[in-house]
């Protein structure tokens, strides 16, 4: 299959050589080409260039893209869209004035979801998730990073890492897989942490790697979570088994989890919402990507990952949805570029990098995926008709697509 867009208004994020990651001034830049077209053929980007170079090529499929921005498609690096039932009770309660730390208290929250999940069959929270992610490819998202963290017993964190691995052979969509058993301390081991926290490192991330069906390792390192001690004990075992950490750290309070995260190679260090000067020294001179998920801000009305202070520091910086039942129920990317421009003050440019480039870095994709370059996946989004790309962020809430390319296939 061949398909070949023609008359491009603007394309967008056009790399004519590998970029891995994207860091403080260099996000600034957003290469685009005015009046351009693209060449793709099965699941491959072959060419590009603008209109005025175009010689013709014969495709199966031509689509005309005139008055239209093509760009590369959403990489959203941090989600848990595998999950059962929602929590609509507990935001009726929240607005009613509870917060979120005492419905967890009072076993809501993520015991909540865990206990819908243990009753809910494989099938069924395969076709709730899958409804989920194709609704979010259709909002343009191309690669995604799924955790697992609402089944946390050994028997309820594989079969979510089961209906991951189903996504992912049935889905055109890249999908990245995490073990998060460490998101809640169960019911059954809230006077045994340790015993817990044995099963996670004993048990289930032994069984997890000999199945390889997770390619990386998260801990919610957060007070009434887990400590930091807790995390260094549960990155430890994950390192043996070759799992790379990418860990929510610094949501509600800073306890030291982002050096730990920069201790470990810490492939990404996600929320951020509180964030200090030592986490600002620790993620220098790392790999290590801090990811800001400003939805859950919005959602929970917690503060803003200080998105400014993190580039403004000369550091990378790629921004997430969270999708999740608990504090970010929506999974839509074009929501989360427009709230980092609105409320983290991100400039487009900014944006679109965080949630293209360094999004596929924060899942280990920054080769094949973020990016309009020669030999990387065709995984493209075709916008309605707009004026220029800084419509995308603008209008904030809108669905800015008209079509979706996933893998090379027309998806939407
Ligand atoms: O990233 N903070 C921990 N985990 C999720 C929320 C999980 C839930 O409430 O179900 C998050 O916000
Ligand atoms: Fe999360």
């Amino acid at each position: 299959m061949s398909i070949l867009i023609k008359n491009i208004k603007q394309l967008l994020q056009v790399r004519e050589q590998q970029v891995d990651i994207l860091r403080g001034k260099a996000m600034a830049n957003l290469p685009i080409l005015e009046n351009a077209y693209v060449y793709i053929e099965n699941d491959t980007i072959i060419e590009f260039g603008l209109m005025e170079d175009f010689t013709n090529i014969e495709a199966e499929q031509t689509i005309d893209a005139t008055g239209k921005i093509v760009l590369p498609s959403w990489c959203d690096s941090h989600t848990h869209i595998v999950y059962a039932g929602n929590r609509v009770n507990e935001f009726v309660d929240r607005i009613n004035g509870l917060s979120y730390a005492e419905i967890a208290n009072r076993g809501g929250g993520i015991l909540n979801s865990a206990k819908v999940l243990a009753e809910t069959s494989e099938e069924d929270l395969y076709q709730q998730s899958l409804k989920r992610l194709n609704k979010v490819i259709a909002l343009g998202t191309g690669a995604i990073e799924i955790k697992t963290g609402y089944g946390l017993s050994v028997a309820s964190e594989l079969k979510m890492l089961r209906v991951v691995k189903r996504l992912k052979q049935e889905s055109l969509a890249k999908i990245i897989p995490t073990l998060l058993a460490a998101h809640a301390i169960p019911e059954d081991y809230k006077n045994d942490k340790q015993d817990y926290i044995n099963l996670i490192t004993d048990e289930l991330i032994p069984k997890a790697a000999d199945l390889q069906i997770a390619d990386y390792i998260d801990v919610f390192c957060e007070e009434g979570y887990f400590s930091v001690e807790d995390t260094d004990a549960i990155l430890k075992a994950g390192a043996t088994y070759h799992l790379q950490p990418k860990i929510h750290v610094n949501q509600f309070n800073i306890l030291g989890g982002v050096a730990l995260g920069v201790k470990h190679k810490a492939l990404s260090v996600d929320h951020l919402e509180e964030l200090n000067n030592d986490d600002i020294e620790a993620l220098k001179n790392s790999d290590t990507m801090p990811v800001a998920l400003p939805a859950c801000s919005f959602f929970l009305g917690i503060p803003y990952t200080p998105a400014r202070k993190i580039i403004d520091s000369g550091l990378p910086l790629a921004i997430a949805t969270d999708y999740n039942p608990g504090s970010t129920p929506s999974g839509n990317m074009n929501f989360i570029v427009s709230t980092a421009c609105i409320k983290l003050k991100m400039t487009p440019q900014e944006a679109i990098n965080a949630a293209t480039i360094n999004g596929a870095y924060a899942m280990g994709l920054e080769k094949t995926y973020g990016s309009i370059t020669r030999g990387k996946k065709a995984n493209l989004i075709i916008t309605k008709p707009m004026e220029s790309y800084f419509e995308l962020p603008y209008a904030f809430g809108d669905d800015p697509i008209d079509t979706v390319i996933i893998n090379g296939q027309l998806f939407k």
